[in-house]
């Protein structure tokens, strides 16, 4: 039987549309098959996922820069990428009920819905194909771009030229990419629309190896320190015989998915497959020219690509949680603080005029600096439950203690302790906190409050 997560796939569809991370697409006209929106605390998420990768990837490194490129490229991109060609599922039709499945995920020879003949297969392209300018012939065909990584190939020369890289160097790109996928479910596992977050990273040949190996390790280890537990990684070589037309090589970083282990991230070595293409169809050099060994040669790429919808999923999945609280049970998502959407709650204990005053101080101090909330609504208990349901790290108290000796509680998410500081410490402290400090590590006249 396949290994699954301890987490159920309903519970965390059912969080997410109960608490707004992400809502079924045009909803109100019933949904449109495998797309999703991001609801108010589903886009933090995101944008926090993208930006940890960007910083690790782009900010913190001397050897990559950023691009973004358009979605819309010149057709003959997907001519010389083999998209056109091979870019395709095979698909296969229920002569009784018309539904369409992709055959070689079928382990029967009928529909696995009526049990009904299905056709024999066809090969259908995952492109979803459009039209550029007012006339909707066969010449003016475009392309959603299934991939970001083709914008990041064409335009290799462009950045050599402009930055003046040497290599080893990378391109780093994030952006939507579109695929008519015969097979979609699982949530937002497998859409229509989605994200990548693609690396080529261009090398001398004969280095390409070591190169590949250096990427795994990064990879893995990105995922990590984003506190996804390490038991819920797995690598995945790929057969001989199930390599992509480009890739010498490729391994999937998998995650324990709650349908089972289930690719994250692909990491591939496509040799100089691309830049050669490109050169090929465009009639445009893309070699490189290695100023100490003075030789002209075409870089090999090694592309670590992850999806950005996916690694939400891998991150909701691994962050839940229940435990029992008294009669009920007290769901939360143990989130990194650098993901969390919310990084702080102001609660003030009452709605009075004057505690509301000083909250709404806080609140306005506090939002520069964060994405920070405001919930006055129902009993204190009750509050710090939905902020830990979607794994605010931090709630700040204003009671009416506040109003005499100027100190405020701050109430940690995982442990439930509290510790008492003073208003003028407040943000320093958190900050701190947020930053991995140990909640106990006092500021100066703060003290444990609760344990
Ligand atoms: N440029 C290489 C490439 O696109 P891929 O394995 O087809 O390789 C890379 O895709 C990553 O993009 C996958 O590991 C996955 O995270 C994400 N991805 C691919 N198809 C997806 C889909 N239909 N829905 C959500 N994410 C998808």
């Amino acid at each position: 039987m396949t290994e699954k997560a301890k987490v159920d796939m309903e519970k965390i569809v059912s969080l997410c549309r109960r608490r707004g991370f992400v809502f079924p697409s045009s909803e109100i006209y019933g949904g449109l098959s495998s797309c999703w929106d991001y609801g108010p605390l589903g886009v933090e998420l995101k944008r926090n996922i993208k930006q940890a990768w960007w910083q690790s990837i782009v900010q913190e490194r001397d050897d990559m820069v950023g691009l973004d490129a358009s979605i819309l490229m010149h057709p003959q991109t997907w001519e010389a990428s083999g998209h056109i060609k091979g870019f395709t599922d095979p698909l296969v039709e229920c002569k009784n009920c018309h539904l369409r499945w992709r055959s070689d995920d079928l382990k029967s020879s009928n529909c696995p819905t009526c049990g009904g003949e299905l056709t024999e297969p066809r090969l259908f392209n995952l492109m979803f194909k459009t039209f550029i300018g007012p006339i909707e012939e066969e010449a003016s065909v475009v392309y959603l771009r299934p991939e970001t990584a083709q914008g990041i190939f064409v335009n290799f020369q462009n950045v050599v030229n402009t930055t003046r890289r040497r290599l080893p160097f990378g391109i780093a790109q994030i952006g939507k990419s579109f695929r008519n996928e015969v097979t979609t479910g699982n949530f937002i596992f497998r859409c229509r629309e989605f994200e990548q977050m693609e690396i080529e990273f261009f090398v001398k040949p004969g280095t390409d190896d070591k190169w590949f190996d250096y990427w795994v390790e990064e990879r893995l280890n990105w995922y990590a320190k984003l506190g996804i537990k390490r038991e819920n990684l797995k690598l995945r070589q790929h057969a001989k015989e199930e390599l992509a037309h480009y890739a010498r090589k490729c391994y999937d970083i998998n995650y324990l998915f709650p349908m089972g282990w289930s690719e994250l991230e692909g990491i591939a070595n496509r040799g100089d497959f691309d830049l050669v293409q490109h050169a090929s169809s465009s009639g445009k050099s893309l070699d490189y020219f290695d100023e100490e060994s003075k030789e002209h040669f075409t870089p090999y790429i090694i592309e670590p690509s992850a999806g950005v919808d996916r690694s939400v999923l891998a991150v909701l999945c691994d962050a839940y949680d229940e435990e029992p609280d008294k009669d009920e049970i007290r769901v939360l998502l143990h989130l990194h603080p650098s993901l969390a959407p919310i990084k702080v709650a102001v609660l003030p204990l009452s709605r009075r005029e004057k505690l509301v005053k000083l909250a709404k101080e806080i609140y306005a101090d506090l939002r520069p600096g964060w994405m920070v909330s405001y919930d006055d609504a129902q009993s204190i208990g009750r509050r710090y439950r939905r902020q830990d349901e979607t794994g605010t790290p931090f709630c700040v108290t204003i009671d009416f203690q506040s109003l005499e000796d100027a100190q405020v509680t701050i109430r940690e998410r995982d442990s439930m302790n509290q510790i008492r500081v003073p208003i003028g410490e407040l943000k320093t402290t958190l900050g701190a906190k947020l930053s991995g400090e140990p909640l106990f590590v006092l500021p100066p006249g703060g003290q444990i409050w609760k344990k």
